[in-house]
């Protein structure tokens, strides 16, 4: 191991769960608390060098890490809405343009993800014109990424998801708690990147976006009468 990325719950894709039995709040979004926060002196102490992550990309942020021991911090959501991202353009513009009006919001969903961690979704809504994932959707597993594997009776090894047919994940032994909210995850993250399979209906798979907190913020690096951001105004800012 040659370092850690230490990162937090405001983070796009993934976050850890909060430590202890899982608490919801009254929005369904797990709660996180005091036993959350690293103990960084003890991260410094093991000696190995550690970065910061999550709500870390803006001015200020790198020094305020390096304050706090990191030799550095990692920026995932800034990124992933500027020019060079693979995200599909259109999708893009719809959340700086939600961003820009301030009607963006980032839901942290602990049962989205099959990999049963919370993940974070920028929710669509009326206000934004960012499709809804999952609303209407036939439960389809066709693309397979985020089965996990499991002893079938006759000793045998077995592929399941929590996202797939309900019926096929009960005939595999699957209970079906496990099943519910589930999104299909790879199919709305290849959709975000605009190659959305197509589905038997005629329709196209939805996105499934996820960005950190920072996503309802990313207007910020729009200068005015621009609609789009490059890489290199997210290092500036980060570095000025
Ligand atoms: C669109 C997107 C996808 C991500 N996918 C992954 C991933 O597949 N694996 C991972 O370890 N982190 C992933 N992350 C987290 C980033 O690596 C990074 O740690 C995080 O975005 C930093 O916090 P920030 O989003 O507040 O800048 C993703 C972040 C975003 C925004
Ligand atoms: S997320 Fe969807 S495609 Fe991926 S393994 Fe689960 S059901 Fe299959």
């Amino acid at each position: 191991m040659d370092g850690f990325v230490v990162e937090g719950w405001t983070a796009g894709g993934h976050n850890a769960p909060p430590r202890g039995a899982m608490q919801i709040d009254t929005a369904g979004e797990p709660i996180y608390g005091e036993r959350d926060l690293p103990d960084l002196e003890k991260i410094a102490s093991l000696g190995l060098p550690y970065w910061l992550a999550g709500s870390f990309g803006d001015r200020g942020k790198i020094a305020e890490a390096q304050a706090l021991g990191a030799v550095g911090i990692q920026v995932g959501t800034a990124f992933a809405f500027c020019e060079e991202s693979g995200i599909d353009p259109e999708l893009k513009q719809k959340v700086l343009d939600g961003s820009r009006r301030s009607v963006l919001r980032v839901f942290t969903d602990p049962v989205a993800s099959p990999t049963g961690f919370p993940f974070k979704i920028i929710q669509g809504g009326p206000e934004t014109a960012i499709p809804v994932c999952g609303e209407g959707r036939s439960r389809i597993c066709d693309l397979g990424y985020l089965r996990h594997l499991f002893r079938k009776p006759d000793g045998g090894v077995g592929y399941r998801c929590p996202s797939e047919p309900v019926g096929d994940y009960l005939r595999k032994g699957g209970s079906e708690e496990e099943t519910v909210g589930r999104q299909c995850v790879c199919n709305g993250l290849i959709s975000t990147l605009g190659l959305g399979q197509l589905v038997a209906d005629g329709s196209t798979e939805k996105p499934l976006l996820t960005g950190g907190d920072d996503a309802v913020a990313v207007a910020r690096f729009l200068e005015p009468g621009k609609t789009s951001y490059c890489a290199q105004d997210v290092i500036d800012r980060l570095l000025s």
